[in-house]
């Protein structure tokens, strides 16, 4: 396994009682395979990519990356966070180009790699812009190349196309498949977006909240490349059915009753 996830509990001090984020979470991950996961706000997912990032230390039970337990963040995953972390200071350029010195690439690579994913994301124009200067998605897409670039094994990404117009959105969906398809790579990729979720993964994971569990895991057993007829075909109708339903009835519930902020599936759609 790529990634081993056993038995993840992450319990938070919340004013003098404990919060449990995580219940004994587990989830293997093969190497080269595509998840995503779902679930309502709250429910643990940008935890447990904390986690496997070397962020944040479980309570009980433990990750492996590689098989082996998770001290704190290397180079080997590549993390996207769901609040764009750029460095204010620094160019769009120079963002992009830090991963890539810590990874200890020669100047002339840097300068070449960098521009590469700057174009990829379409910030060719940006590309001496501060952070400040830039757009909430564009700051995104700069936060994804810096990622991209360093070409991690394993890439976990929380909501990274959240803050995208549609058109860029599905652009760089559909870069990501073919990157993840040409290069061996690992992803974990949060979405609140259902049909991403289903278009993108070779797994889908459902998460659920109070406690943080997984509540459900949908297989996507369908071939890549997925093009956009993909995603108006019967097949992918029925996934995404599914995977709403686990994600918005949970219990029998709708989600509306348990305080979350989803969108309901007809606006969510886009
Ligand atoms: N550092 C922390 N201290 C205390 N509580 C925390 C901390 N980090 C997360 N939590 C709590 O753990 C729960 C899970 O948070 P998390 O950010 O993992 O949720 P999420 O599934 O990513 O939600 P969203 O979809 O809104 O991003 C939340 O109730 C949150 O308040
Ligand atoms: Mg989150």
């Amino acid at each position: 396994m790529k990634i081993s996830v056993q038995s993840v509990t992450k319990t938070f001090a919340l004013g003098k009682d404990m919060f449990t984020a995580l219940d004994e979470v587990s989830l293997d991950i093969a190497d080269n395979e595509f998840i995503t996961v779902v679930g309502p706000s709250g429910c643990g997912k940008s935890t447990l990519l904390n986690i496997l990032a070397g962020l944040e230390e479980p309570t009980s039970g433990r990750a492996l990356v590689d098989g082996v337990p998770v001290s704190g963040p290397g180079p080997e995953r590549g993390v996207i966070f769901q609040q764009y972390a750029l460095f204010p200071w620094l160019t769009v350029r120079k963002n992009v180009e830090f991963g890539l010195k810590t990874a200890g690439a020669g100047k002339a690579e840097r300068r070449e790699r960098a521009q590469h994913f700057i174009d990829l994301v379409g910030l060719g124009e940006f590309a001496d812009a501060l952070p400040k200067m830039l757009s909430g998605g564009m700051r995104q897409r700069c936060a994804i190349a810096r990622a991209y670039a360093v070409n991690p094994s394993i890439l976990l990404m929380d909501e990274p196309f959240g803050a995208l117009d549609a058109l860029t959105r599905v652009k760089l969906q559909e870069q990501l498949l073919d990157t993840w398809s040409q290069e061996q790579r690992t992803v974990m990729f949060i979405t609140h977006d259902v049909d991403e979720a289903v278009f993108l993964a070779n797994r889908v994971i459902v998460m659920a909240a109070r406690p943080g569990r997984i509540y459900d895991v949908i297989d996507v057993d369908l071939p890549y490349p997925r093009s956009e007829d993909f995603r108006l075909s019967p097949e992918f109708a029925v996934l995404r059915n599914r995977v709403w339903h686990s994600v918005y009835h949970q219990d029998g519930r709708s989600s509306a009753d348990s305080g979350t902020s989803l969108p309901s599936p007809a606006t969510a759609r886009s």
